[in-house]
């Protein structure tokens, strides 16, 4: 049974994974290699915490414990020395990778399951260096940002993993609050991602031809498709629909809208001008200097609230 946990890098989605296990009651090992960032990371995880708190998913008293559960190292041996589950979130670089994991295989204990966080890299690239004993142990666990509260995981059930390793993975993820979906195939952006890119290659597309202004586009996603997927997946809403009607719409529609196989240039424009987004002050939308945190802190109430009202509709 797993039990410990451990998790290697402390970034943007390293912190979040950690926080999740440990708000879970998992004592979770946390590796970080940067300084900076291995000291500054509990501080980080209990402003989310207290955050959670003021917004009544978890309760104050109960910060301490979860901080106490989580500990942190700067040896990647001690780390996991005796770790059950060792997911990695280091940066999304196959040589790293395949580095961390050749070392993880000799510090491990023989029974661990491995997991990374990658977006884009393939399983059996990333266990190229392991025994093949281990590369029965070794999947995605792919988590969406922000960690701790994003309630989704896919987990791979394609590589050579029998299912009750699978099983075992995907209940200790559904204690920690998650909902999993189960990826069958080996695909790039696993399923989750390569939704969310083919919605986004419109809206940029519906941009850069003018076709509303960036709020009006914004709006029609929010109060249009997308309030309908918060509470019912698109395969139940073609059913909802009728698939005659589907079928139709997609013949009409489907030709004349955005096909093209790299980002849209009005994203690598301002990417070159050094509009990023919030992290720069200036995306589609600008953002006022100093609000960064407040701008971040209201994003995440909207999703404490659709977490809170989601739970009436799970099934
Ligand atoms: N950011 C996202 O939205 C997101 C979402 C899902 C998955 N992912 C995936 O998660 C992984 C981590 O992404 P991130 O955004 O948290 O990156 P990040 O850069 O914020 O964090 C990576 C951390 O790993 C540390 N690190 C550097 N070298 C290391 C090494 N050799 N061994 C261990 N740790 C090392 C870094 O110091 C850093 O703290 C990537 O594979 C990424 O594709 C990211």
């Amino acid at each position: 049974m797993i039990q410990k946990i451990a998790v290697i890098g402390a970034g943007t989605m390293g912190h979040g994974i950690a926080e999740t296990f440990a708000m879970y009651g998992y004592p979770t090992s946390l590796y970080e290699v940067v300084d900076a960032v291995r000291n500054s990371v509990k501080k980080t995880i209990e402003g989310e915490l207290l955050f959670l708190a003021e917004n009544e998913l978890i309760t104050k008293e109960a910060v301490p414990e979860i901080l106490g559960r989580i500990t942190l190292y700067s040896d990647l041996k001690e780390a996991v020395a005796d770790a059950d589950y060792v997911i990695e979130a280091a940066p999304e670089k196959i040589e790293l990778k395949q580095q961390l994991f050749k070392e993880l295989d000799e510090y491990c204990k023989k029974e661990a399951v491995f997991a990374s966080n990658t977006s884009s890299l393939k399983l059996d690239e990333m266990a190229k260096f392991l025994s093949p004993e281990r590369k029965k142990r070794i999947m995605v666990c792919h988590w969406y940002n922000p960690a701790h509260l994003m309630p989704i995981a896919e987990l791979s059930a394609f590589g050579n993993m029998p299912e009750e390793i699978y099983d075992e993975v995907a209940e200790l993820y559904a204690k920690a609050g998650k909902q999993t979906v189960k990826v069958l195939k080996d695909i790039p952006g696993l399923v989750a991602n390569r939704i969310q890119q083919g919605i986004a290659r419109e809206v940029f597309s519906l941009i850069e031809m003018g076709a509303a202004s960036p709020e009006d586009i914004d709006k029609a996603l929010k109060f249009g498709p997308a309030f309908r997927y918060a509470t019912a997946g698109q395969l139940e809403i073609a059913d909802m629909g009728g698939l005659d009607i589907w079928c139709t719409v997609g013949d009409n529609l489907l030709s004349v809208m955005d096909n093209r196989k790299e980002a849209n240039p009005i994203l690598r424009e301002k990417v070159k001008e050094g509009k990023l987004g919030l992290k720069s002050g200036e995306g589609f939308f600008s953002y006022p200097v100093g609000e960064s945190d407040k701008i971040k802190n209201a994003f995440n109430k909207r999703l404490i609230i659709q977490l809170k009202t989601s739970k009436n509709y799970e099934k």
